[in-house]
């Protein structure tokens, strides 16, 4: 058995609108996928959010299970419709009460809150009048909700996340709409991610300059990658991958850690590309404590060759006609339900490249695992394809360490079956079951298998 270091972090992860159901209980204001759940054929099997897990009001359960797993750490995010309905204004208190409770239950089990404070619900409001993550005032909007959070739970939780997965919220969003708020463009992703990139800042300058010196937190991002593994050695193929990962990662780590865009995407985007202030880079540049990574799976990359190609119009990784390349996965590798490739390496050279690229970055894993259709059997849900997963995605993270990596943590995705966005309830994350009639958990051989890896690891 591999030995992690002993203050590595063992996590597992959910987010509010998959799990948390209530749709309009406790002052609740609709958001963005709220209203894109009713839009016809936009989720599989029409199904939404409005129940989901039900953990609105089975908290308490869930945290208990989460105590017996030996969990130590769990991410969830906030909804910010909850707490704001409109997304403006002063807060409203039972939104508050109620992950005041859920942070109280984690304390009280020894299980360290990590908060993430936009996992994609954002207020209808905000997406009606002022034009979402594309508006001109969003980022302050961003800012002042934020400021609710820490001012109201930061003295219990130490470890924020502002943003989850800008990459995703951009494109899926604003630029294939397969996601909230369904939207197709080939200019308004870059201004989204610029928006996204500026609310993250001024979320974090407030928290430094208010907050951090007496709550004594620490505040980062999470963006999410996949490894792009050049298809050939050709040096345009090397390019082409160094590229992909470049529209990918480097798009919102790169003004971060280096306090401007890659070059690659300036050249190839032009105008379409907003540019920082002085005064925005400045702010911009070291707003992050750690790095915080959500990785799944690998793709090849080939130099796109300007045909239109079935993998070339897929384009998992950027506005392929923008970053010009060809993504395809090897037939060997073995898939998940979501037919992602099943590819350990990639996750340790993507560790590695990170390491690199922003010298040596504390990083945290916030979400990695795998779907897959698992069935219940005589009470039990034996699930060895993800145990298989878990283990050698951890090999290969524990031989990032060993190489130099400073990974401190790593969080399962998810720590339930739930609601899968687009993908509705049939692609299920979760190492505990959930029978979506009748709402019962119950935990997956893969739940039972980690316990073991997080004892064994000095808890
Ligand atoms: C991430 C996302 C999660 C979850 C996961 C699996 O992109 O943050 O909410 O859905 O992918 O698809």
């Amino acid at each position: 058995m591999i030995q992690f270091p002993k203050d590595f972090i063992w996590g597992s992860a959910t987010s509010s609108y998959q799990i948390e159901g209530a749709r309009k209980e406790g002052g609740k204001g609709p958001s963005i996928w709220d209203a894109f759940c009713e839009i016809p054929s936009r989720i599989q099997n029409g199904d939404n959010g409005d129940i989901a897990c039900d953990h609105y009001h089975r908290f308490e359960e869930d945290i208990a299970l989460m105590k017996k797993m030996g969990l130590k750490a769990y991410r969830f995010s906030i909804a910010w419709p909850r707490i704001q309905p409109t997304g403006k204004g002063k807060a409203n208190q039972e939104g508050i009460a109620f992950y005041s409770r859920l942070i109280d239950t984690l304390l009280q089990h020894d299980i360290e809150p990590w908060v993430t404070l936009y996992h994609w619900d954002l207020p209808l409001a905000l997406q009606l009048e002022e034009d979402g993550w594309t508006g001109d005032n969003i980022s302050d909007y961003f800012a002042a909700y934020a400021n609710i959070c820490f001012e109201h739970f930061g003295d219990r939780v130490k470890n924020w996340i502002t943003l989850n997965e800008p990459w995703v919220i951009a494109i899926l969003g604003y630029g294939q709409a397969i996601f909230a708020p369904g939207r197709t463009s080939n200019s308004e992703p870059y201004l989204a991610g610029h928006n996204l990139i500026k609310a993250h800042a001024k979320a974090v300058e407030i928290y430094r300059k208010k907050y951090q010196s007496t709550q004594k937190g620490r505040i980062g991002i999470t963006n999410n990658c996949d490894w792009r593994e050049p298809l050939t050695d050709k040096k345009e193929d090397k390019e082409a991958a160094e590229r992909a990962l470049e529209f990918f990662l480097a798009w919102f780590a790169d003004p971060i850690y280096k306090g401007h865009y890659p070059e690659s995407m300036v050249k190839r985007l032009g105008d379409r590309l907003p540019k920082f202030t002085k005064e925005e880079i400045q702010m911009i540049k070291g707003s992050s404590d750690f790095f915080g990574l959500n990785h799944y799976t690998t793709m090849l990359a080939a130099n796109a060759t300007g045909e239109i190609t079935q993998n070339n119009v897929f384009g998992n990784g950027g506005l392929s006609e923008d970053q010009d390349v060809e993504l395809s996965a090897d037939p060997n590798w073995e898939k998940t339900a979501m037919q992602w490739g099943i590819v350990p390496w990639g996750c340790r050279k993507l560790l590695e490249w990170i390491d690199q690229r922003y010298d040596r970055p504390e990083i945290y894993i916030t979400e990695n695992g795998c779907a897959l259709d698992d069935k219940i059997i005589n009470g039990e849900v034996h699930d060895p394809k993800r145990i298989k997963f878990y283990k050698t995605y951890l090999e290969e993270c524990h031989k990032a360490i060993q190489n130099g990596v400073a990974l401190k943590g790593y969080f399962a995705w998810s720590f339930m079956d739930n609601f899968e966005w687009a993908s509705g309830y049939a692609k299920r994350f979760g190492i505990h079951y959930i029978d979506f009639e009748t709402l019962e958990r119950t935990p997956k051989a893969s739940a039972k298998w980690l316990r073991e890896v997080i004892e064994q690891n000095g808890f």
